[in-house]
């Protein structure tokens, strides 16, 4: 596949074929994508959680949030649900660098998994206490950002940008998720 149209593949999805769960080595090859991906001075010090399907999955979910707007909608429902999970750690000391090394190795993922036609949600919205204590993260590292990660069920579109600017995602009637995008002129800041 083209590699733009596997950006535009790649939209965030929050609905998944819970009845055909990804396998730990699934996640293990998402790793192994992210395992490639550039660091800041090659420090590579993320590390990775991860959450196959099962009671720690079930548990993980439950402190996470999901669409904040989608106002109508509580999160994916049973039957939906992400079937693993990826927790990126980061060290708890660490400078704003190994930030950019996490944004990094989670769009790695991403694209990784739209790939193969998994789904993948990037979450900042989870419980920051609980989830370290779920997964017994050592007291010198922190969860940094959480994937939900699964078959994808949901058709997810690019819209363009409505006329009032709002850059809100939302769902039609037929349940297709619309994500609009800037145009790529109002993104260009300067030629020279
Ligand atoms: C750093 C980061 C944190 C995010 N946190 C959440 C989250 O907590 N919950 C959620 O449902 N989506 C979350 N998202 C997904 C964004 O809502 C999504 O990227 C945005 O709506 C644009 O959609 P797209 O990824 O399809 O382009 C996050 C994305 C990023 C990059």
């Amino acid at each position: 596949m083209d590699f733009k149209a596997l950006m535009e593949e790649a939209r965030t999805c929050r609905r998944f074929v819970e009845e055909k769960p990804l396998s730990m080595a699934d996640l293990e090859w998402l790793v192994e994508c992210a395992r490639l991906a550039p660091s800041a001075r090659n420090a590579q010090s993320l590390r990775f959680a991860l959450v196959g399907h099962g009671p720690a999955c079930q548990k993980l979910f439950a402190l996470t949030r999901w669409a904040a707007a989608l106002k109508d909608w509580g999160g994916p429902h049973e039957g939906e649900r992400p079937t693993g999970f990826i927790v990126i750690l980061a060290p708890a000391d660490a400078g704003q660098l190994v930030f950019y090394d996490v944004g990094i190795a989670a769009q790695s993922m991403q694209l990784a998994a739209a790939s193969r036609g998994w789904g993948c949600c990037m979450i900042y919205s989870f419980d920051h206490k609980a989830v370290p204590e779920l997964l017994r993260v050592p007291a010198d590292m922190k969860a940094a950002l959480v994937l939900g990660l699964g078959l994808a069920r949901e058709k997810r579109v690019v819209a363009p940008l409505p006329a009032d600017g709002s850059v809100q995602y939302w769902r039609d009637a037929q349940g297709v998720h619309h994500v609009p995008k800037r145009p790529l002129e109002d993104l260009i800041a300067g030629r020279y």
